[in-house]
């Protein structure tokens, strides 16, 4: 009996692994869960079936069956934007000749839209092209009509259809360069961002003969033969540096903006580029976003960085670009320029204005409240200085050859300098491999009923029971240990606690209208809940931090208990929505409290030993080790005794104490002006970053001025580096003996008494902390101590 049982699940299973399905009948489905759904084409060139795309997300996709590597070659995809769900996802051809995708089993994906009266069937050709046919040969519906990111040969791009590029090398939903025929039937692409649009192929300048197209052949059709020949309707056309060799081809509309043709000669060999775009990295529109520039750069091709004054928007993905970090005040007299060699922009210019001066121009530019810029420069063939005020900043690039310069509106106040656009970040960031995860609720009835069925079987079937128990027991394992995947409730971090609903905030925050501070990532509102009184909730910005993120800062936060440290008492997580409830601070932050000067001599030396108190503890007292990486007087609270109280780690980063590997951070952190140099340097990162940051924040708290000073002061420094610390080091330096120095870097705007001696080991202690080198710096420990002792000194006597 049992024999009979084991040759039972042999054909069952020989029956599954038999491979390669040819067609698709009508009534038929493919399904996620069978990893040997796959249609295969006659020759076995190419398959398609359900592609994994992330953690528990998948496409269906073409591909080619031989792919090198690991990886696969994709062509085509069907609901590239849409994912679908690891369980109980099928492609079904229904009974009307519809093709149709369902989503665990519950939500329809996608669909051909296609009816006919007579049989249809699904077949994948050797040419890549996915065909819906009726039984007479007439074709329904084809892939190669709906093109993804790449041409196959002979498949016709037309005035219908566009070639869309992926948005990141691993990501492949729909990106934001496309290829497609335009209204004046020329081939173009296009940049399609989240904020602009731009033709940058061919040159926008040229007109379409120079560039060696035509406008008037208006059926507008291209196409890649077998051969490698591409021919364009509008005199387009190349070949690619292996014409005439009958190989594997795909025209692919890259991720960077370029087009280029892979081809390759048998299959699992590696692919080739023979034909590409010959754009130079930088003429891409877009692709560093906006207020950005784009550089060559020899190693990765192209360096992005933001302008002076500018913060990346998004540290994982330069589309976002930067946006200030100052206000632009209207006032003419508050602003400045500061002349950025060899940078132009494209576009969005407020006009054109021939022949100006450049006090003109800038005179021009400053009478515009939303004038964030002007390019002037010489423009040969007329003769003429040109000048184009700039209401936007797209499209940036810095060349040697470009002969201008951008002349950058800042407030008069800030001591931003083109040096420090030195930190640049590599295009590399970009790409952010995190995978999807998608939460389904399933209904159980299906699992259910086959372990019904599974009982009945056992039953039914004396003598096995053993096998079958074993069997029951591995369903309703398998049953219970999906449930607990599926329906990701976040385990609380600590038991006290506590997850809030959505509208329970909401109601707290009476419709988030009281806005107290914006942190990394999220918006802060003050609240009242009944039972913790006063709170500030944190609401997230929206498709901005991942759930691997969330969860990180819940449980970071939650372990933490010290009286320096912000409180946190709860989270919402429900969909897009989430918020994180933290103690209420009655006096605001440290940024707040500096720029008032609420602050006497005595509280500054307190909120100093009480932030290192609190960074000291995270960094060495807890369980695991934790950076903050974006210590700055806005992520330090004061409470109603002006405590201090370091708030948001929004950017932290848990570090394993053993793994030694401190350098492998993939974002760069925190905010400029506080940034270690490590980090602009590509230096391993430790928690020296944050002894840096403390210190800035530090000689802040002492001289009242901001770390990137004005310009008052910038006279007096005479130094390059335009920086505080240099400031204070220098007044260190000259120091007279009959007075302490720290004397001229108190702020002056306090009054009131102080201890000499206190002060001048917070100053002495700050500009350790400040040094270039990390090993150089103390650790927040060795800072408590020396503070503490002087403190103690000093009520000794
Ligand atoms: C697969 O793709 C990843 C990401 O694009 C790449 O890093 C890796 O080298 C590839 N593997 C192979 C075997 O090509
Ligand atoms: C490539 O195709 C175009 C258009 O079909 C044709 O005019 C041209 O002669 C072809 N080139 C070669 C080398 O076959
Ligand atoms: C227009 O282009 C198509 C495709 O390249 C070509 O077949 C056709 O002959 C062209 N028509 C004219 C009038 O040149
Ligand atoms: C770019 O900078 C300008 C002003 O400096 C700002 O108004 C705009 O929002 C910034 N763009 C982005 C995407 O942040
Ligand atoms: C502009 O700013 C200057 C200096 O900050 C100030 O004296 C002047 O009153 C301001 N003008 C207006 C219209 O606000
Ligand atoms: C702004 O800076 C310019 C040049 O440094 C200076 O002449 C002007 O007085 C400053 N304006 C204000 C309001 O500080
Ligand atoms: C530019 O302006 C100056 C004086 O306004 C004038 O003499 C000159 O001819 C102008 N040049 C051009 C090219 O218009
Ligand atoms: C891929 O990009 C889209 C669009 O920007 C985004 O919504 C999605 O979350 C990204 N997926 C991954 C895995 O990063
Ligand atoms: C940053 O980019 C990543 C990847 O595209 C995206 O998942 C995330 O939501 C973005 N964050 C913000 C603040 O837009």
């Amino acid at each position: 009996m049992s024999a009979l049982l084991f040759l039972l699940f042999l054909v069952l299973s020989f029956q599954l692994s038999s491979s390669s399905i040819a067609t698709l009948t009508e009534g038929s489905s493919l399904s996620v869960e069978n990893p040997e759904d796959v249609l295969v084409s006659p020759r076995g060139i190419f398959s398609a079936g359900f592609h994994a795309v992330g953690e528990n997300a998948y496409c269906f996709a073409i591909w080619f069956t031989q792919s090198p590597g690991q990886n696969r070659t994709l062509v085509w995809m069907a609901n590239r934007d849409n994912p679908v769900n690891g369980k109980r996802s099928r492609l079904s051809l229904q009974r009307t000749g519809n093709l149709l995708l369902t989503d665990a089993a519950q939500l329809d994906v996608w669909t051909t839209d296609t009816a006919s009266g007579s049989s249809v069937d699904l077949l994948l050709y050797d040419t890549g092209n996915l065909v819906l046919r009726e039984v007479e040969g007439s074709i329904l519906w084809q892939s190669f009509d709906f093109p993804t990111n790449t041409l196959l040969p002979e498949q016709v791009l037309t005035r219908f259809t566009k070639v869309i590029s992926s948005r990141s090398e691993t990501n492949h939903s729909s990106g934001f360069y496309q290829l497609f025929f335009d209204d004046d039937n020329l081939l173009h692409l296009l940049y399609n961002g989240p904020q602009i649009s731009s033709v940058y192929w061919p040159d926008p300048w040229l007109v379409s003969w120079n560039a060696g197209r035509s406008t008037y052949n208006s059926s507008r059709l291209a196409v890649l033969n077998v051969l490698g020949n591409f021919s364009s309707s509008d005199d387009f056309t190349f070949m690619t540096s292996d014409y005439g060799q009958k190989l594997q081809r795909r025209l692919v509309v890259d991720d960077d903006g370029n087009i280029r043709v892979y081809s390759r000669k048998g299959v699992g060999d590696q692919w080739s580029v023979s034909w590409q775009s010959n754009l130079t990295p930088c003429t891409v529109h877009g692709i560093c976003g906006p207020n950005s520039t784009c550089s060559y750069s020899p190693d990765s091709g192209r360096t992005c960085s933001c302008l002076p004054g500018y913060r990346m928007k998004n540290y994982s993905d330069w589309a976002y670009g930067c946006e200030p970090e100052f206000d632009l005040s209207c006032n003419r007299s508050e602003s400045r320029f500061l002349t950025l060699n060899h940078v132009e922009f494209y576009g969005y210019d407020y006009g054109f204005f021939p022949n100006y001066t450049f006090n003109q121009c800038k005179e021009f530019c400053l009478q515009l409240c939303n004038c964030i810029a002007f390019q002037y420069y010489f423009f040969i063939s007329s003769g003429s200085f040109n000048c184009y005020p700039k209401l936007q900043l797209f499209n940036g690039y810095r060349s040697p050859n470009f002969p201008g310069a951008l002349y950058l509106r800042l407030p008069n106040s800030s001591s931003f300098s083109d040096v420090e656009s030195i930190a640049k970040y590599s295009l590399a960031c970009s790409t952010s491999s995190r995978a999807v995860l998608l939460h389904r609720t399933y209904s159980k009835d299906s699992v259910n009923g086959s372990v019904k069925f599974m009982l009945w079987f056992a039953s039914g079937i004396g003598g096995l029971e053993i096998l079958c128990i074993l069997l029951v027991w591995f369903f309703l394992y398998r049953n219970k240990w999906q449930s607990r995947v599926d329906t990701q409730d976040y385990v609380p971090a600590a038991s006290r606690f506590r997850k809030f609903s959505y509208s329970e905030l909401k109601k707290a925050t009476k419709g988030f209208n009281q806005e107290i501070g914006r942190g990394a990532g999220g918006i802060v509102y003050k609240g009242e809940l009944s039972d913790h009184g006063a709170v500030a909730i944190k609401r997230l910005h929206e498709a901005n931090q991942g759930e691997a993120e969330f969860l990180a800062e819940v449980t970071t936060i939650g372990k933490l208990h010290h009286m320096n440290l912000i409180e946190m008492w709860g989270y919402c997580a429900e969909g897009k929505h989430k918020l994180l409830v933290y103690e209420y601070m009655e006096h605001g932050s440290l940024a707040e409290n500096i720029l008032s000067n609420n602050l006497d001599w005595t509280k500054r030396f307190d909120i100093g030993l009480g932030t290192a108190k609190g960074l000291a503890y995270i960094h060495e007292e807890c369980l695991e080790w934790i950076l903050h990486c974006d210590v700055k007087p806005q992520n330090i609270l004061l409470d109603s005794n002006y405590q201090p109280k370091v708030a948001d780690f929004g950017l932290a980063k848990l570090l394993d104490r053993n793994a030694v590997k401190l350098s492998n951070f993939s974002r760069i952190r925190g905010t400029r002006g506080y940034m270690a140099p490590e980090w602009v340097f590509n230096l391993p990162i430790t928690s020296k970053v944050d002894v840096y940051s403390y210190g800035v924040v530090v000689l802040e708290m002492i001289t009242g001025k901001r770390a990137t000073m004005d310009d008052r002061i910038m006279e007096e420094v005479d130094t390059q580096h335009r920086r505080l610390v240099t400031w204070v080091r220098e007044k260190q330096k000259k120091g007279s003996a009959m007075t302490s120095w720290v004397e001229d870097i108190l702020d002056p705007a306090i009054e009131g008494n102080y201890d000499v001696a206190k002060m001048e080991m917070l100053a002495r202690v700050a500009l350790q902390c400040v040094q270039e080198e990390k090993d150089e710096r103390p650790t927040m420990n060795e800072v408590v101590e020396m503070l503490q002792k002087s403190n103690q000194e000093n009520n000794d006597e």
